[in-house]
């Protein structure tokens, strides 16, 4: 008999099973350096979900504003000097949508271009019911869960854009948006339209809408490529673009940086050119849809837009946004774009 034997092995097993007792525990407990909200997670197609929904209750109040007095103010003046309102329905949809998202996600950091009134009925907002995916985009149902940690998440959510052209009456350009970037990457973009109403959202390396038609890349679009810029700040944007692009470039104006990306998105216009500063609220959704159909955004030095929530919401470089030939587009524009800054 060999009892020695017997007993290290014991020992050993003894040893061996308290340390291993004791990683679980420390584990289960979070360890010392990791605060238990570090460890939260949300699930994309969830917000893919509460972003349409938290995009069209803000069209709804748009919509009903339109029948009301609209109350313009102004926020000031841009830095072309153009007058930069704002009215009750920017605060109705800011309303509706930052708070039926916060409620829905408490943990959630979101950023809007607007920030509330003192108002009770703005904080009450019914719950999004994220298991309730319009009929319309029934093929989100058929996409993957996808969990990331909720601290790697900000929400931008413009509650009105083309507040001046809304204040006009010209509502073709008004849309809702919101975006959901994780560290600072555009991932989920939802464009509303409450004139007509329909909503367009593209998800990055997964899908777009299917109301998005596919678009074939036509090289020769390239020697008289369709412009579209602002029609409130125009800048000399039309100079420099038939300058870079060749005289037979055909630009048009529009309104609302949404609608300007939707309709390269829709392929109506080969690049959108934008020269002035511009805030990122205007930008992440259609960036996170025009990445979903392979297209893309940058400033027009090329870079990548960082949308994480502590640096500049103001992009100061300019815009460049295409489907196709993208690096072409860029290499024909000059590294910085002459007016105001
Ligand atoms: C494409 O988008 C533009 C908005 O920029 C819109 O005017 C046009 O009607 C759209 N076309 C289609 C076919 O959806």
């Amino acid at each position: 008999m060999n009892f020695g034997g017997t007993l290290r092995i014991n020992k050993f097993a003894c040893f061996t099973l308290g340390f291993i007792l004791f990683l679980i525990i420390y584990w289960r407990s979070g360890g010392v350096s990791y605060p238990s909200d570090k460890n939260d997670l949300i699930n994309i197609k969830s917000l893919l979900i509460a972003a349409i929904h938290a995009a069209e209750r803000g069209g709804k109040k748009v919509i009903e504003g339109k029948n009301h007095e609209l109350n313009i103010k102004s926020k000031g003046k841009t830095q072309e000097g153009a007058n930069d309102p704002v009215t009750d329905a920017d605060y109705a949809s800011h309303c509706a949508m930052y708070y039926s998202l916060k409620h829905t996600f408490p943990k959630l950091n979101i950023i809007s271009e607007e920030h509330s009134k003192d108002d009770s009925s703005c904080l009450n907002q019914e719950l999004i019911d994220i298991e309730s995916v319009p009929t319309e985009h029934k093929t989100i149902e058929y996409m993957n869960d996808e969990h990331v940690f909720v601290k790697d998440v900000t929400v931008w959510i413009d509650p009105l854009d083309a507040t001046q052209e809304y204040t006009e009456g010209l509502y073709q350009y008004v849309t809702t948006m919101v975006c959901v970037a994780i560290n600072g990457v555009p991932i989920v973009g939802v464009i509303h339209y409450p004139f007509p109403t329909r909503t367009y959202w593209g998800w990055y390396t997964k899908k777009a809408s299917s109301n998005i038609p596919a678009i074939q890349h036509n090289e020769e679009n390239k020697e008289h490529p369709r412009v579209v810029i602002s029609r409130s700040h125009p800048g000399k944007v039309a100079d420099i673009a038939k300058e870079a692009f060749g005289p037979k470039t055909v630009v048009t104006q529009a309104a609302g940086a949404g609608d300007k990306v939707m309709g390269v998105v829709n392929g109506s216009f080969d690049v959108y050119l934008h020269a002035t500063a511009i805030k990122k609220w205007d930008l992440c959704a259609g960036n996170a849809i025009i990445k979903a159909v392979d297209g893309k955004m940058t400033t027009i030095k090329g870079a990548d837009i960082d949308y994480s929530p502590n640096g500049n919401v103001k992009v100061a470089d300019g815009i460049l946004v295409s489907r196709f030939d993208h690096d072409y587009y860029l290499s024909k524009l000059p590294k910085t774009l002459t007016g105001p800054t």
